[in-house]
C-alpha cells in the first residue's frame, strides 16, 4: 500500500426521499464539518445506482437526486475541497462492480443483512424465500464495494446498519489483491467509521426522527411556515405556563440543543425550570432553527430554481473523480488480463531475435568448393548435425525440410554426420517443428 499524506474519506448518500432536519443534524452537518479537517481528502457521492434498487419511479429518482445535491451544496459543502459527484457519472464503478462480482463468494452475499432481512420476511409470510428480490438487492454490497475501493478510500463513515457492507468491501478487496496483486496491493482495505458522538435527533413523537416513523421536521420543504407547524406538533407534557418543567426529559430541548450555543442551552434550561410555557419555548426553538436554516434555505431555493448549476457542479465533480478512477481501473484491467494484444507472454512472437536464442537452428552455407552444406545446432549452440556437399542449394533445403517434418527418420541414407546422441537431435527437431506448427 502506498502511503499518502492524507487519508481518503468516502461516503455515499442513497438518493431516495427528501432530507429532513434529522438527516441534516445527524449526517449532512457532521460530514461537511469533517471534510474541513486538515489531512483528509473527502469524497461524497449521490448513490443513485443504489437508489434504483429501492425505487422504480423515474420522477422520484430524478427529484430526489436534485433535492439531495442541492441540500448538500446549500448546507455549505465546499466543492473545491470535496470531490462531490454522482455514482452514475462514473462508468468505472459498474465496470469494477463486475470484476469484483467475479471474485465475490455467493455465500457471503447470502449473509448480507439487507438480503437476509428480505428473505426472512418472505419466509415469515410463507412466501418463496426469494420472492420479489432482485439481483440488484442481492448484489448491492458489491456495488458498494466498487464505490469504495475505486477511490482507495481508507475510511468510510456510515451508520451501524452499513458496517457489515464495509467489512464485505474489505474482504472483496483483500481477495482481489491476493488473486491479482502479484505481491502488490491494488486496493486499499477500507475501514468503517461509526460516528458515535453525533446527535441523534428525536422526531415529533420523541422516537428517532425518521421518515418511516412519519415524525420528521422538514429541513427546507414548505419554508419557515412548515418548520413552525412541525415544531408546534412536537409532543410535550401537559404542564402549564408558570409550572416548573424538566428540560432533560423533553425532546423539544434535545432538538433545541442541536442548534444552540452553550449559553443558549443553559438559559433555555433555566427558563423552563422557572416556568417558561411550552408555547413560548417552541417559539424560541423555531427562531433558533430558522436562524441556521433560513440562509441555507435561500441558497437551496436558488439551486432548485437553477438545476443547471447543480448539474454543472456534479459534472465537474465527476471529472475530478474520474482522474482517480480511470488510472486505477486501467491498472485493474491489466491485473485481471484485459490487456492490449501486444507482447503476450508465452505466445508466438514474430520477432526473429526473440526466437533465435530460444530455438534450435539450421544454418546453410556454401564452401569454397561451391558445394552446399548445413549445420543444425541446439538452442544452447551445441552442434548436432552437419551435412551436405550438395551441388544444388535446393537439395540442401529439401533435406532440411524433411528433417523438420519427418524428424530423425529423414537421416536414413542422407549425407549427414550425426554429432550428438540421437534423442537429443530428435528433441531439438521436434522443438523446432512445434514452433513452426
Ligand atoms: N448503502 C449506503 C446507505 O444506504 C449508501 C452507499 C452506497 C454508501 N455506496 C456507498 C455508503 C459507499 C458508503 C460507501 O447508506
Amino acid at each position: 500500500m502506498t502511503e499518502r499524506a492524507s487519508q481518503r474519506v468516502l461516503t455515499g448518500i442513497t438518493t431516495t426521499g427528501t432530507p429532513h432536519l434529522g438527516n441534516y443534524v445527524g449526517a449532512i452537518r457532521p460530514a461537511i464539518k469533517a471534510s474541513l479537517e486538515p489531512g483528509v481528502e473527502s469524497f461524497f457521492f449521490l448513490a443513485d445506482y443504489h437508489a434504483l434498487i429501492k425505487c422504480d419511479d423515474p420522477d422520484r429518482i430524478e427529484r430526489s437526486r436534485l433535492e439531495i445535491a442541492a441540500t448538500w451544496l446549500a448546507a455549505g459543502l465546499d466543492t473545491n475541497r470535496v470531490t462531490f459527484y454522482r455514482q452514475s457519472d462514473i462508468p468505472e464503478t459498474p465496470e469494477l462492480t463486475w470484476l469484483l462480482t467475479c471474485v465475490t463468494a455467493k455465500g457471503q452475499m447470502n449473509r448480507a443483512h439487507a438480503y437476509k432481512a428480505a428473505t426472512d420476511a418472505n419466509l415469515a409470510a410463507g412466501e418463496d424465500i426469494d420472492a420479489n428480490i432482485t439481483m440488484g438487492l442481492y448484489s448491492y454490497p458489491i456495488l458498494m464495494a466498487a464505490d469504495i475501493v475505486l477511490f482507495n478510500a481508507h475510511r468510510v463513515p456510515v451508520g451501524r446498519d452499513q458496517v457489515q457492507h464495509i467489512e464485505m468491501a474489505r474482504d472483496v478487496a483483500q481477495r482481489f489483491n491476493h488473486l491479482f496483486g502479484r505481491g502488490k496491493d491494488i486496493f486499499v482495505l477500507p475501514r468503517a467509521e461509526i460516528e458515535e458522538d453525533v446527535a441523534m435527533l428525536p422526531g415529533l413523537d420523541g422516537r428517532k426522527m425518521s421518515k418511516s416513523y412519519d415524525n420528521t421536521i422538514p429541513l427546507f420543504d414548505g419554508g419557515a411556515k412548515a418548520l413552525k407547524e412541525a415544531v408546534a406538533r412536537i409532543v410535550t407534557d401537559s404542564r402549564l405556563p408558570g409550572e416548573a418543567k424538566d428540560p432533560d426529559s423533553s425532546s423539544l430541548v434535545t432538538i433545541y440543543d442541536a442548534f444552540a450555543s452553550a449559553e443558549q442551552k443553559a438559559s433555555m434550561r433555566a427558563d423552563l425550570r422557572a416556568g417558561l410555557g411550552w408555547g413560548d419555548a417552541k417559539q424560541r426553538v423555531v427562531e433558533l432553527i430558522e436562524s441556521h436554516v433560513g440562509p441555507m434555505r435561500a441558497r437551496y431555493e436558488d439551486l432548485m430554481a437553477h438545476p443547471e448549476h447543480v448539474e454543472d457542479a456534479l459534472m465537474a465533480g465527476a471529472a475530478k473523480a474520474r482522474t482517480i478512477a480511470q488510472p486505477l481501473m486501467h491498472e485493474v484491467r491489466q491485473a485481471v488480463g484485459l490487456r492490449k494484444m501486444v507482447a503476450v507472454p508465452g505466445a508466438k512472437s514474430s520477432k526473429a531475435e526473440t526466437t533465435k536464442q530460444a530455438l534450435p537452428v539450421f544454418k546453410q552455407y556454401r564452401e569454397a568448393d561451391g558445394r552446399f552444406h548445413f549445420k543444425f545446432s541446439a538452442a544452447d549452440g551445441t552442434l548436432l548435425l552437419q551435412g551436405g556437399g550438395f551441388t544444388e542449394g535446393r537439395e540442401s533445403g529439401q533435406l532440411i525440410k524433411r528433417l523438420k517434418t519427418e524428424g530423425i527418420a529423414a537421416l536414413q541414407g542422407a549425407l549427414v554426420e550425426v554429432l550428438a546422441p540421437l534423442p537429443q537431435v530428435e528433441a531439438a527437431l521436434s522443438a523446432l517443428a512445434a514452433h513452426d506448427a
